[in-house]
C-alpha cells in the first residue's frame, strides 16, 4: 500500500486535547525525562520495549550510520531519550589487519540531504553520499565504542556496535572466518568491561551498495550468505569466550534491498527466519536498508542508495506479507524484527509496528533541515521526537491512543500492538 493510502485517522480520542496540549508546550520546553515514564502515566500508553531481548527504555533508536560516529551524537541520543543507538558500521579485519571488504572503507564524502519524490508522488527526504563505512582504524572503533558504552551506561541507552565481514563473491571464495573472529572478539572484549553478564547486540550490516557491488547479482550466493553469517558471527563468540553464545552475544542481521523483487525479498528474509532460534540462525533482523539506484550518479559514481517514501513503501509491503505468513503458522520460528526505512511521522512509526516490527530505527528524520521539525528548541533528536510522537495529526500516540480506546483497555504497549510473539 503506497503511503498516500495510509491515511491519516479521522476519529480523535477522549485523549486528543491532552495531546495537543503536549504538543505546544514542548514546542519550546524541555521533555520530561525519562519520556516513556511520562507518557505511561499520562496516557496510558507504554513505549517501553525491546530491540532485540533486550529491553530498552524506548523502542525508538538511531540507526547506524554518519550520525553514531562521535561521542558527541551518542551523547544527544541518550540526552534526547533514545532507547539505543546503533554506532557506525566498522570494516572487519583480521588480526593482520586485512580486510576483504576494504572497498567499503572509504572516507565520507560531502551528505546532501535532498528532497525525493515517491512512486506514490508522496514527498520525503533522502541522503545523498558515496561514503560506506568507518574508514578511521579497527582501533579507533573500539575506543569508540567503549566511549558510546560509558555514555549509554551513564543514561540507560543500549548501545550497539555494527560491523560487515567477508562475504565470498564465487565458489571459489572461501570464508574468511579470520576477520568474523578477530572483530567479534575485540567487541566483546570491550563490551564485557561494561556489561559483563549481559549478552552483546551486534548488527551485521548487508548495506544497500552490496546490491550494485557485483557480488550481489546472484541469488543462491545472498541465500548462502544470510544462511552463513550468523554461524560464523556466533562461532567466533564462542571461540572468545569459550563459552555458548547464547550466554554472550544476540546476532543482528541488517537485511538489504536487493535489485530483485519483492518475492526474493520474502525469500531472503525466509532464509534467516528458517534458522532462527538455533544456533546457527539470527537472533533478531533489522529490516531493511535503503534501495539502491544503479543509474543515478553523485560525484563521478554511478549507483547511489537512497530512502525515502518508496524505502518505506516496499518495506512494509514486505513486511505485512512476512507478518501475515508468520500469523498463518507459515515459519517454524520468528525473531524481533527492528525496522528501518524512511521512519518521518507516527503514521509510518505506526504501521511498522503493526506490520510486527518491535523496535523503530531512524537516520533520516535525524538530518533533515531544522525548518522542517515544529519544535524549536533542542537537539533534532528532541525534535524529531516531539513531531513523531506528539503531533495532534499524525503523532504515533495519537494513532496508540484509538488503538487502546477500540481495544477497551486502559494501558497499551507498543509491543501489544506488533503482536508476533
Ligand atoms: C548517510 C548514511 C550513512 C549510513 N551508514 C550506514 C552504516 O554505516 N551502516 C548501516 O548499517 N546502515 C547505514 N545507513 C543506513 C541507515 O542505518 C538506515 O537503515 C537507512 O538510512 C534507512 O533509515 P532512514 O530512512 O531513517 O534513513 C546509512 C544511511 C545514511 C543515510
Amino acid at each position: 500500500m503506497p503511503l498516500d493510502n495510509l491515511q491519516q485517522p479521522q476519529k480523535k480520542s477522549p485523549f486528543q486535547g491532552i495531546l495537543e496540549a503536549d504538543f505546544d508546550r514542548f514546542r519550546f520546553s524541555e521533555f520530561p525525562q525519562p519520556l516513556a515514564d511520562y507518557i505511561l502515566d499520562r496516557y496510558g500508553i507504554d513505549l517501553r520495549g525491546c530491540y532485540g531481548d533486550q529491553p530498552v527504555r524506548l523502542i525508538i533508536g538511531k540507526a547506524s550510520g554518519q550520525l553514531s560516529m562521535e561521542p558527541h551524537q551518542v551523547q544527544a541520543d541518550a540526552d534526547g531519550g533514545l532507547g539505543f543507538c546503533v554506532l557506525k558500521t566498522v570494516i572487519a579485519e583480521d588480526p593482520h589487519g586485512r580486510q576483504t571488504m576494504k572497498a567499503w572503507a572509504i572516507p565520507v564524502t560531502r551528505m546532501k540531504v535532498e528532497k525525493i519524490t515517491g512512486k506514490s508522488g508522496q514527498e520525503g527526504w533522502t541522503v545523498t553520499w558515496i561514503g560506506r563505512g568507518w574508514h578511521k582504524s579497527f582501533a579507533s572503533y573500539l575506543s569508540f565504542f567503549s566511549r558510546a558504552l560509558a555514555i549509554g551506561a551513564d543514561a540507560g541507552m543500549l548501545v550497539v556496535p555494527s560491523f560487515k565481514a567477508h562475504l565470498p563473491a564465487s565458489d571459489d571464495d572461501p570464508w574468511k572466518r579470520s576477520e568474523y573472529d578477530h572483530c567479534v572478539g575485540e567487541l566483546l572484549k570491550v563490551w564485557r568491561q561494561f556489561h559483563p553478564n549481559q549478552p552483546m547486540p551486534v548488527e551485521f550490516d548487508f548495506s544497500p551498495t552490496l546490491a550494485g557491488s557485483g557480488l550481489a547479482q546472484d541469488k543462491a550466493r545472498i541465500l548462502d550468505w544470510l544462511a552463513t553469517v550468523p554461524s560464523l558471527i556466533k562461532d567466533a563468540a564462542r571461540r572468545a569466550l569459550d563459552s555458548p553464545p547464547e550466554k554472550t552475544l544476540r546476532v543482528g542481521i541488517k537485511v538489504f534491498n536487493s535489485l530483485f523483487d519483492d518475492d526474493f525479498q520474502v525469500t531472503m528474509v525466509e532464509m534467516l527466519m528458517k534458522n532462527a532460534g538455533k544456533e546457527k540462525g539470527p537472533d533478531f533482523i533489522v529490516y531493511a536498508n535503503r534501495l539502491f539506484n544503479p543509474q543515478r550518479e553523485y560525484q563521478g559514481v554511478r549507483g547511489v542508495a537512497y530512502g525515502g517514501p518508496d524505502l518505506s513503501d516496499r518495506n512494509l509491503r514486505v513486511l505485512r506479507r512476512l507478518c501475515q505468513d508468520h500469523r498463518r503458522g507459515l515459519f517454524p520460528h520468528w525473531v524481533p524484527i527492528s525496522a528501518t526505512g524512511n521512519i518521518v511521522s507516527g503514521t509510518i512509526a505506526y504501521h511498522y509496528l503493526k506490520a510486527g516490527a518491535t523496535s523503530l530505527q531512524i537516520h533520516t528524520f535525524f538530518q533533515v533541515p531544522l525548518s522542517c521539525y515544529p519544535r524549536k528548541v533542542g537537539s533534532r533528536i528532541e525534535r524529531a521526537l516531539h513531531s513523531l510522537l506528539f503531533s495532534p495529526q499524525d503523532g504515533l500516540l495519537r494513532y496508540l491512543l484509538l488503538e487502546k480506546e477500540e481495544r477497551g483497555v486502559a494501558q497499551l504497549s507498543a509491543q501489544e500492538v506488533s503482536d508476533t510473539g
